[in-house]
Order: structure tokens, then sequence, then C-alpha cells
């Protein structure tokens, strides 16, 4: 949700801030923009509306920047005002000094405005974040005015300090002023920021993809903190300006990790990068040959996990399902009551947290506004707080008492796919580790661990169907109603399926247990309406086929996700895509494979932007 880039050092800035950009696009793609200050002291702006790529044509036919050693950029994902060219970051304050990009919700902007507009200052947009470009300006003014200002100390600085004590709400922002040329401050509150620290150089972003081709040396900024940079000289201090001792941290993920190599679409490579990514996610902690689960990040809390009376899983969207899948296997496996519930919900509804509460959030990127505040909830009523998260070093990752990363590798496609499988491994090891210490026999321990360890061979078999899914697909992407169905393990699969479709290829879909069709959603089912059934081998399956008939008397198409070898099936479906066989409880991760295809190439039939999906962004860090 919103990028941000800035950079301050020996180099051009402007081609490194638009490379930085296209690595950022995922995060917001309404439209960009980019501010630098040239060597005489003029800044320059350039904005547009729409993909990067409209950016970089605006700056290459006809809008030039000049050489510049400083500058930002941000590419937007709308909160207030619509997508247009003057609501494009950078916005400047009203003398056109100061400019700023920002990711976030400045809360009280109206307030803030009012009173500004009552000193006269002009607003060109409808944002939050031009409010506190001219806050910061007008501070600027009157701290210049007062001569207050120590030697040696950035007015920059201290007019970015004394706008943020006046604002409410989540930033991380970049500001540079063409009056300290070779100065760039930052500063955050709720939104993510990484300071890259090279030679004589600082790269500035959101995220680690636009630094790590610059340098893999970082800096992690906390909440009320801000670093003012210069090409030699950095400081790091909270924004009531006390200094902190700054921990250069190494980056994990290499620059091959964010590229698209052969694929043509990120989300393609992701779904076939999850054999891999489970593996690594497996790596050093599911012991086949001791049938032993070791989860380092967690080990200080054993004690805590075993006695737990009761764990909540929370997240937002995919990571949510995956949180669903966790409930069934804390439940089963743990034997501990569970409930997984929507982080947005929890943290308004005055939760119950008694005594010997785990909560335990799941978020990809580690940043999501929602599910960092029921953390944050969830720590103030006393709970032990885990994370299940893919991005190291992030925000919710550094907030929780201890956790398990996904080790998935960086995920750039807008819709999460190897982040939802690596999830539910996850939860299911912290299950095996928390069951194996309670009731659960080495055997049962075993037989799981070794059907974990099986997923990726498994998985790389589904993987092979993607031409099939393709040609079953194709006969109904014309189809604007879907309908997703499951029991049991693979009912949270089925919302996942229905959330994948509605994503990137349009269509209306929706995911739902297959016994709760016959409540209601049955009065749907059409003559030709596309139903998929995830119709695996299992405890309910003989139920699942009493759905399938149902659906069938009334017209539906039955598309079946079924086990390797089920000939049975086949009287029942119109199409069929088979699974291998895996223990009912991990099933959930080959069951998911066929659908995010179908949702890859639906969209793709469709004519849809498979790795940008229109009004979404993949890492919403607003509430
Ligand atoms: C956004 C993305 C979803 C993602 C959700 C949670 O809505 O579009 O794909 O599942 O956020 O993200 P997280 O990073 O917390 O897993």
């Amino acid at each position: 949700m919103c990028g941000i880039v800035a950079y301050v050092g020996r180099k051009i800035a402007q081609p490194l801030l638009v490379e930085g950009l296209k690595r950022l696009e995922y995060r917001g793609y309404d439209s960009a923009g980019v501010a630098v200050i040239d060597s005489a002291g003029n800044m320059h702006i350039r904005r547009a509306v729409g993909r990067i790529s409209v950016l970089e044509n605006t700056i290459q036919n006809g809008q030039a920047l000049p050489e510049s050693f400083i500058g930002m950029a941000h590419t937007r994902w709308a909160t207030h005002g619509a997508p247009t060219e003057c609501n494009a970051h950078p916005h400047l304050d009203n003398s056109g000094r100061i400019a700023l990009v920002h990711n976030g919700i400045i809360e009280n902007y109206a307030a803030l405005k009012k009173f500004l507009s009552g000193k006269g200052h002009q607003f060109s947009s409808q944002t939050d974040t031009e409010v506190l470009a001219v806050l910061i300006g007008d501070l600027y003014d009157e701290m210049k005015v007062q001569n207050h200002i120590p030697p040696g100390v950035s007015p920059l600085q201290r007019a970015v300090q004394a706008a943020l004590h006046q604002v409410e709400g989540t930033y991380g922002i970049a500001v540079i002023c063409k009056e300290e040329p070779d100065t760039l401050v930052v500063a955050r509150k709720g939104s993510p920021l990484i300071i890259g620290v090279g030679k004589d150089e600082y790269v500035v972003a959101s995220d680690a993809s636009a630094i790590v081709e610059h340098t893999t040396q970082v800096i992690y900024l906390n909440d009320n903190e801000m670093a003012i940079l210069k090409p030699d000289a950095f400081r790091t201090c909270t924004i009531d300006d006390i200094a902190i001792s700054p921990v250069v941290s190494q980056l994990e993920n290499k620059l091959e990790e964010y590229e698209l190599g052969d694929y043509p679409h990120y989300m393609l490579k992701e779904i076939f990068e999850q054999p891999t990514a489970i593996s690594n996610t497996l790596r050093g902690r599911a012991e086949q040959k001791d049938g032993r689960i070791v989860l380092g990040g967690v080990s200080k809390y054993t004690r805590e996990l075993i006695r737990a009376h009761r764990i909540i899983l929370t997240g937002q969207g995919t990571a949510w399902h995956a949180g669903l899948v966790g409930d069934y296997l804390m439940e089963d496996l743990a034997k501990i009551v569970t409930e997984c519930t929507y982080a947005s919900e929890f943290r308004y509804r005055n939760p119950i947290v008694e005594e010997g509460t785990v909560v335990v959030a799941i978020s990809q990127s580690g940043e999501t506004a929602d599910t960092l505040a029921a953390l944050r909830e969830a720590k103030e009523r006393g709970a032990l707080a885990l994370g299940v998260i893919n991005a190291v070093g992030s925000t919710i990752a550094r907030e929780t008492d201890a956790g398990i990363y996904l080790h998935a590798g960086p995920e750039i496609g807008v819709a999460s796919t190897k982040a939802f499988t690596c999830q539910i491994v996850t939860l299911a090891m912290l299950a095996l580790y928390i069951g194996r210490r309670r009731f659960m026999s080495q055997a049962q321990c075993q037989e799981v661990i070794d059907g974990l360890c099986a997923i990726p061979d498994q998985m790389t078999k589904v993987l092979e169907q993607s031409d099939h899914i393709r040609t079953i697909v194709e006969q109904f992407c014309e189809r604007e109603n879907w309908l997703f169905l499951g029991r049991g393990y693979h009912y949270p699969v089925a919302l996942e399926g229905a959330l994948k479709l509605k994503e990137i290829s349009y269509i209306h879909a929706e995911g739902m247990p297959a016994a709760e069709m016959k409540h209601g959603p049955i009065a749907l089912i059409n003559d030709g309406m596309p139903v998929v059934f995830i119709a695996t081998q299992g405890s309910q399956y003989d139920k699942v086929i009493s759905n399938i008939e149902e659906v069938r008397a009334r017209g539906g198409k039955i598309i079946a996700v079924a086990t390797e070898g089920d000939a049975n099936i086949h009287r029942y479906s119109e199409h069929v895509i088979e699974v291998p066989d895996a223990m009912e409880c991990l099933q959930p991760l080959l069951t998911v494979v066929p659908l995010q295809l179908i949702a890859y190439h639906a969209a793709l039939a469709r004519g849809c932007n498979v790795d940008k999906p229109r009004n979404l962004a993949k890492s919403v860090t607003v509430e």
C-alpha cells in the first residue's frame, strides 16, 4: 500500500528511484511521482496517473529530469482523493521548497487543513499528505524566523519533528528541502521504512526489494523514529530528538529472488515455487529421521505453549484463510481450543483474553495494519504473542514475543499463493510441536512429519496439470458467477479458491462449506454455473458426493478436485483435477494448488493484469 523510495548519495538519483519504484509497484499502482533537487538547488517534480511505466515515459519523452544526487519517489494506492495527477505524490509545501512522500494516513488532516488555511495556505490536492507537507513548510518558516535552531542542526529535521508532533495517524515519510540540498529526512510510525546503508549513500524504501540491488546492510526504523541522512553522515533519533544507536542488519533475500526469471508473471512463478518454498519452511524444523519438530523461534515459550488454554489465530485475507486451516490443525493435533478471527474484528470487539491465551498473528508482509493492531491489542491484554511471518524484520515480526518465519522467499504477486501454503505448513509444525508435548504419540507425530515432507514432491505432480486446468478454465471463464465448496479442512480452501478468482479475474465467486450451500446459496445455481468441489477421499467424501448431486440436479457444472485414482468421482463431475493422496489434515496443501491455477488461467483468458489487479495492494498498511 503505497511504496516509497528515496536516495541521497553520489549516484544520479533519478534512474535509481524509478527502478526502485518498479520493485515497489506491487504496493500500489494508481499513480506515481518523483522529486529531485539539482546541483543548483532547484526542485523538480514529475507525476503521472497510472503505472510506473507512464511516469517513466513522461520523464523520457520531453520532461527529462536534471542530474541530481538526492531525490525520492512514490507509487500510490489512493486513500484520500482520487488517483489524479494533482493527488499523486510527491507533495510540496506552499513555497515549493519542501517535498514529501508519504505512506499511511494523517487522520487529523481536516483539522490541520482548516488551521493552515486560516493562516493563508493554499492546497492543490484532496490528499492528507499535502496537509503534512504544508505543515512542515509552515513550521520551517516559523523556525527560521525565530532563529531557534542550534548550529549544526538541520532546520528541516526540526520542522519535521515539530510537524509530526501535531499529526495523528500513521506515516512512513521522506522529506527533502531545496535549502538543504544534501539532506534527506525520513520518519515512520505505523508504516514500514527501511534504510539501506551503502558507501557514501543511503537508499530508503518501504521494503527491501528496492534496496537489495544497492546494499544488503539495512536499518529498520521503529515507530516514532527518524533519520537524517547526508552522503557522508547519518543520525537516527526519535521524533523527540533523543539519539538512538542504529542496529545494522543483513538482508536475508538475494536480488535474484525478486526477479521474474523465465516466468510471464510473478503469480505463476510463486505458484510453481511452492514445492521449494515448502522445503525451505520445513528445513531444519521437521526432522523426519527422529520424528521431531524443532522450532527455535518459539522454544523459549515452550512451557506457555504446552499449558495454553486457548489459541487465537488472526490475520487478514489469505493469511486469515491459512489461519482457518490452522484452527482445524491446532484442535486436531495439539488439542487446544482454537479460534481464527479476522484481525480487524478482534481488535475492536473488546476481546476476552484470559490467562493462558496465545495469539498467533499470521502475515506474509508482516506489515498489515489490521493484523498489527490486533497483535498490539492482544499483548496489551496479556496474551503471549507469536508471529507466523514471511518478511524478516517486518514490524509484526519485531513486535511479537516470538515467532516462526516462513522462509518462503519474497512474494511479489498481489494475490498471495506460496505464503498461504507455507503458512499452513508452519501452523502444522506448531501444532505438532505443542501436540507432541501434550497427548500426541510419537507414531502419530512421525506420520504427520512424513506426510509434510512428502508434500513438495506431491505438489510438483499437481503443478504438472497446469495445462489441463487451463483447458477446463477456458470453457467457463466467461461465466460471471462461480461457487467453491468443500467440507472440513477444505472449507478454508474453498474460501481461498473463491478469493483468488475474485482478486485477479474479477469474476464473482463465493466459497463456503459444501453443507451450507443448501441453506440459501443453492438458489444461485442455474444452468451451466461452474461449481468447484474439493472432493478428495476422506472422512466426508460421501457427504460431498451428495452435495455434488444437489448441484447437478439444478444444472450446475462440476469441476472436482479429487484424489488420484478415484474412478467414482468421474460419474459425478464434468471435469476432474487429480491430486495425490495425503493425510486429511495436509490435503489443503495440495487441493489449493489447482484453485490457484484456475484463478491464474481465468485471469489470463479474460485479459486481466495478473500481478497487479485493479484496486488491490499487496501490503495494506491502513486499517
Ligand atoms: C492484502 C493482500 C492479500 C493478503 C492480505 C494480508 O489484502 O491483497 O493478498 O492476503 O493483504 O496480507 P499479509 O501480508 O498480512 O499476509
